[in-house]
This record gives C-alpha cells, structure tokens and sequence, in this order.
C-alpha cells in the first residue's frame, strides 16, 4: 500500500486521472471500476475536460461500478446509473454497453449478486477507484462485513444513510438496502486508486491505513492488497500527519 499526501481535493483528484490517463494510454481497452459519491466527482469532471480537448478516448474502454441501491429504477435520480450517466458516461464517447452498474432493481437479486461477481472474476479491473465511508466502508461493505465476500446485498447502517441523506429530499427517503460487490470481488483489482478527502474521513484513514486489518474497518484489508495507492488530502489526512490515534 502507498500513501499520497496531495495538496487538496483538486490536487488528489487530478493525480488518480494522471494514473487513469496513463493506463489508458498504455491500454486503451483497459477495465476501470468506478465508485459514486462526492469524492470521485471531480475526478469525473477531470476526465471529461481532458475528453474533450481531445486528449483521451474512452471508445474501448469498460466500466464497472462497485454498487447500486436496492429499489430504485434505473433513471431514477439517485440510483448510481444515473449518477454515473449523468457525471461521466454521457460526457465521454464511452460505449454505454461497456459500462456495468449492478441492477437494484433486478427481479432476482440472488441471480444479479452471482453473476456480478462472476462478470468481476472475469473482466478483473486493471483499476479500481474507492472512496471510503466515515466508518471505514469501502463499497457498501459495512464494518463486519466478511473479507471473502462477494456481491451481495446489505442493509445499511445508520451512519451511512445519515452520511448519504444530503442526496435526498430528507432521510426517510434514502433506500435501507444496496447491492455491493463484495471485499472479494474489490480485492481482485489489479490496481487500487482510493481517495480520501475532508476531515469527515480522517479516523477512517487512520484506521485503513495504520490500523489492525480487521472487519470493523473494511478498507483495513487494502493494507494486504499488492497495488494499492491511496491519495489523501490535508484535512483527510489528519491523524496520519500527526501520527497518532484519533482521539
Ligand atoms: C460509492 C461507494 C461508497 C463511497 C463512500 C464515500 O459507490 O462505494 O463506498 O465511496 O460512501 O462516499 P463520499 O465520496 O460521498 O464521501
């Protein structure tokens, strides 16, 4: 694992697209996991100006995104299709057949979990991007969550429908379950990027990174992965600054 220190948001979005631009240059089919919130957004803003002045093409390139709500339609405005859609897809000349967000709303969600995973053990992405939850989540794989796992479905802690309510008219509308891959299936990356920024992730960058790999702290378990990078800004980078337990 391999620690950035970057300057700010901008600085630690603009060095995982110097990664991302690289290996697609070197690659241009290259398979890119993906992940939604608000950290990778700047980085999606990255790629699509640097798209269109013309200096990368995404034509063969695949997606796959780490997770989707349980329940939501595909177009509805928080499902993490439309998210990703709207903040990269629709912007760049990717093949909209080329990009994979588990289907929420599948009929059989067992059957969706399964082949998810069978389609991440082979088409392994030669990049995953992570963000990291206030708790330690990577994915939706909540604190306990078994490190041989695969996709699955997960109920969803307080703490994350709280973190995630912002997106939302108001709490009560933020779907109680996901479908996630699984510690396993994210693991199987051949490179991870994560990016931290803000105060919020300072514990849980500490303990990811610092920390004893446990299951309480999913993203400790990026401490045993062979290529792992991860890019902190100040503020999320706190505690390992200073170099002591958060208090
Ligand atoms: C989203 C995902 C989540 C987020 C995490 C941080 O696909 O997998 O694990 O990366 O909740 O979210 P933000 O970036 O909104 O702080």
């Amino acid at each position: 694992m391999r620690f950035i220190l970057a300057k700010d948001a901008t600085d630690v979005s603009q060095r995982a697209y110097d990664f991302i631009r690289k290996s697609i240059l070197q690659n241009p089919s290259l398979i890119l996991g993906l992940a939604t919130g608000s950290t990778p957004l700047e980085l999606y803003k990255l790629m699509i100006s640097d798209h269109k002045r013309g200096n990368l093409s995404y034509k063969k390139v695949k997606t796959i995104n780490l997770d989707e709500y349980v329940g939501l339609p595909e177009g509805h405005p928080q499902s993490y299709r439309y998210f990703m859609d709207n903040n990269l897809f629709n912007h760049i000349d990717i093949d909209k057949n080329n990009t994979k967000v588990p289907k929420g709303n599948a009929i059989n969600l067992d059957k969706e979990c399964e082949e998810y995973s069978s389609f991440v053990s082979t088409n392994r992405p030669d990049i995953q991007i992570l963000g990291i939850g206030s708790n330690g989540h990577i994915a939706f794989n909540e604190p306990g969550t078994s490190f041989n796992s695969s996709t699955h479905i997960v109920k969803l802690k307080d703490s994350t429908i709280k973190d995630n309510a912002r997106f939302f008219e108001n709490e009560s509308e933020v779907p109680q379950q996901a479908i996630t891959m699984g510690i396993k299936d994210i693991m199987s990356a051949k490179m991870i990027i994560l990016l931290a920024t803000g105060s919020s992730k300072a514990e849980a960058l500490y303990r990811a990174i610092k920390g004893p790999i446990t299951e309480d702290c999913p993203a400790s378990i990026l401490q045993t992965h062979p290529n792992t990078v991860i890019l902190g800004d100040h503020t999320s980078s706190f505690w390992i600054r200073v170099n002591r337990e958060p208090e």
